[in-house]
């Protein structure tokens, strides 16, 4: 072949390249590397069916119309009528600029400009959303829930020093009693209370304290429903 030819055509196609921008959908995705840019997600998403978090399961995403989860109840009226169904064009754009596709949506996140990772993390997304295809919950959370000493396991068992038995609140102190029989002070503003009424909550009439944090000066009390709190926590010192 003439190689006059042969560097027209490279010329010519290092050209193109230049002065055409790919769409997105034609960077190459690498779903190992997508897997890593998933950490921005799973702190908000998970991909078991139905366990949702701040966000819905992502789990069966692909050809689901947006906002249509049953399962998931806060979902924005933005999206519940945006009429989008997710699939790679849509998702692509969606992640690029959350705020921009669908405009008063409730995800409080940015995007990702950059073509290149969001291609990885589709790649990712699209193998992992499938029925079975979720790595293990683990990996999905990083070694966050790890470090906080909470995670996905059940409070439905617990030690004697995790079953709250009493809580007092005493000036700005909450003095919270176990039922291993010892007393702990929290300053008021370290402890929260929190509700998980899923499969993995706490019994009724069992509420569960976790440590929260890297400092162990904060902590959760978990109630199986709302209506425990006036009745596990008093006033008086
Ligand atoms: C801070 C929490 C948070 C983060 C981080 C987050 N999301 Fe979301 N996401 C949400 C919430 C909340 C919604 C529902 C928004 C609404 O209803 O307007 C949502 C909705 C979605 C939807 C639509 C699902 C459906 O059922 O229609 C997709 C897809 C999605 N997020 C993917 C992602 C991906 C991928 C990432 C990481 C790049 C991500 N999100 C990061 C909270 C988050």
């Amino acid at each position: 072949m003439n190689p006059n030819y042969i560097f027209a055509a490279a010329a010519l196609a290092v050209f193109g390249a230049l002065s055409s921008p790919q769409p997105a959908s034609a960077v190459e995705g690498n779903a190992a590397r997508g897997q890593r840019v998933f950490g921005a997600c799973a702190a908000c998403h998970s991909l078991e069916p139905n366990r949702n978090m701040t966000g819905p399961s992502l789990s069966g995403l692909w050809n689901r119309q947006a906002g249509h989860l049953a399962s998931f109840k806060r979902y924005s009226p933005a999206l519940k009528s945006s009429g989008i169904i997710w699939a790679d064009n849509s998702l692509d754009a969606w992640l690029k600029e959350p705020q921009q596709f669908i405009p008063e949506n409730q995800m409080t996140f940015a995007g990702i400009k950059d073509d290149q990772p969001r291609a990885d993390l589709l790649a990712f997304l699209k193998d992992a959303t499938q029925p079975g295809h979720a790595p293990s919950a683990n990996v999905q959370q990083g070694d966050m829930m790890g470090m906080m000493g909470g995670g996905t396991s059940s409070l439905k068992k617990l030690e004697a020093a995790e079953r709250v038995q009493a809580i007092r609140h005493c000036e700005d102190t909450y003095k919270v009693t176990t039922a291993d029989g010892k007393t702990r002070d929290f300053w008021e503003q370290n402890l929260r209370f929190k509700t998980d009424s899923s499969d993995e909550g706490p019994v009724k009439g069992a509420p569960a304290i976790l440590r929260a944090g890297m400092m162990g000066d904060r902590a959760s009390v978990i109630f199986a429903a709302p209506d425990e709190f006036g009745k596990f926590i008093s006033n008086g010192c």
